[in-house]
């Protein structure tokens, strides 16, 4: 009987993967929906190196063939496990929690382009040279084709009662453009975010106190800063978005169960969608640990935002900040939108609120560890600043503190907090002497 099990287990893990190596077949079930262009379809789907133009060495009289993706230097890709076993041949030097050591190393031993293989075949390009960049992040279009999220998709097209889209960060197409239009237009308006900054201040004062109650006394060290900068990240984001502090950065009362629910589920929803992408893709054949995981996290995070959304649609004002009108906007302007699905309200400021928190916590944490080590730099900041330190920082402060700009700008430039951005090519495309086409994966790194 337990053979059988394992026998039919084997067998199924076998055909999962056979499915999964089917690159047509991967093209046909993912790609394909996501494409707009049936041709670009067609050039994916058809042998990577065939429909290429070939020219001739009149010198040798032979043909010279261009080089196609899968010459592209990079570790050696084995049957079902692509490039992944570099992860199990040198754990210690390889860690996914360390993936800028591994993609550095990669481009150390490989140079400006750099090819990885999933374990189902399919290609990922790293760039590293600025020309490359700039040639795929600055293609004109009108819906940049990002890859989506694969575990976020697969879930929330399992829950249709919950999501009426995948979502504005995984959309593709005029699906996403509606949402882009709709939605981002209050979290990028100067006005709101000039009304939002006395509530900044607020956040920013929690959070000052809150480093103060855990630095030790004797020699003024913090040391789970990151944890404590990721819950001013949440209360940021959470007040911007919900209009409403939630008490994260509280420091002398105990945090209402739901906030810590709320904490705890966005960092588990990044754990897992690392794992998931990082690791070797079983969740797509059985609900493995990481999926489990990924649901639990998104399907508390949207209990906790659906009931406040829920809660303000009903009370309309109750709970929410009263002086500050523009705060409360952005989360009320979400609402008040007419042509627009409940499920895509509530779905699009979870969206908001996850992408915003790591966002700004990292961002922090570099621009921190790049300038405190200089006195001088911490000086010339400080000096800025200076006239406000009892009162609030408005937008004369920012616009005037041109210096401290700069050492956040080069703080992105040396360590970038949203690091390897994601595009699909929409068309063919000659990248660092490679040939490659429309339909594959590019990270930059
Ligand atoms: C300092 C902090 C932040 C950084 C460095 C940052 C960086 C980025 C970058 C580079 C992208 C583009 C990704 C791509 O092109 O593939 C992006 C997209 C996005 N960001 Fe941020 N972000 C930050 C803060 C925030 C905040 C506070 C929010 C929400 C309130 C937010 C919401 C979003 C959303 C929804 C998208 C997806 C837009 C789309 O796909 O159309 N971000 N962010």
């Amino acid at each position: 009987m337990v053979m059988a099990l394992i026998l039919l287990m084997a067998i199924a893990i076998l055909l999962a993967f056979y499915c999964n190596l089917d690159l047509r077949k991967f093209s046909e079930c993912y790609i394909k929906p996501l494409l707009l262009n049936k041709d670009q379809l067609n050039k994916f789907a058809n042998d990577s190196e065939a429909s290429i133009t070939t020219e001739t060495d009149y010198y040798h009289a032979r043909e010279i063939r261009p080089k196609g993706v899968f010459d592209i230097p990079g570790p050696k890709p084995l049957p079902l496990l692509g490039t992944k076993w570099i992860f199990l041949l040198f754990f210690r030097k390889y860690k996914m929690s360390k993936l800028h050591e591994v993609y550095a190393d990669l481009n150390r031993k490989y140079g400006d382009i750099v090819l990885e293989v999933m374990p189902s075949g399919l290609p990922i390009v790293h760039l590293f040279n600025r020309a490359d960049l700039e040639k795929v992040l600055k293609y004109p279009s009108k819906y940049p084709f990002r890859p989506p999220t694969e575990i976020v998709v697969t879930y929330r097209r399992s829950r249709p009662e919950r999501y009426a889209s995948v979502g504005i960060v995984n959309e593709q197409g005029p699906t996403w453009q509606k949402l882009r239009s709709s939605l981002t237009s209050f979290i990028t308006s100067p006005r709101i975010l000039q009304n939002f900054l006395p509530a900044l201040n607020l956040v920013c004062d929690d959070f000052i106190d809150l480093l103060k109650a855990h630095r030790d006394p004797h020699t003024f060290e913090v040391t789970n800063f990151e944890d404590i900068a990721n819950l001013m990240g949440l209360e940021a984001v959470c007040t911007l978005m919900l209009g409403r502090r939630m008490g994260f950065l509280s420091t002398n009362t105990e945090q209402p169960e739901k906030i810590k629910q709320l904490a705890a589920a966005v960092k588990q929803l990044f754990i897992s969608q690392r794992d998931s992408y990082y690791g070797f893709g079983m969740w797509k054949y059985f609900p493995t640990q990481t999926y489990r995981k990924f649901a639990h996290a998104e399907e508390t995070i949207y209990d906790v935002i659906s009931e406040m959304v829920d809660q303000a649609l009903e009370e309309n004002n109750a709970n929410f900040m009263h002086h500050d009108d523009d705060v409360r906007s952005v989360f009320q302007h979400i609402l008040d939108l007419k042509d627009l699905d409940i499920r895509d309200k509530k779905s699009a400021i979870i969206d908001f609120i996850a992408a915003g928190i790591e966002t700004l916590a990292n961002t922090l944490l570099f621009v921190l560890s790049s300038v405190t080590g200089n006195e001088e730099v911490i000086g010339k900041i400080l000096q800025e600043f200076q006239d406000h330190r009892h009162t609030i920082i408005l937008q004369d402060a920012f616009t005037n503190a041109t210096y401290t700009k700069a050492c956040i700008q080069e703080s992105y430039r040396i360590r970038p907090t949203a690091f390897c951005l994601a595009r699909i090519l929409e068309e063919d495309m000659q990248l660092s002497g490679y040939d490659l086409k429309a339909g594959l994966y590019f990270v930059k790194t």
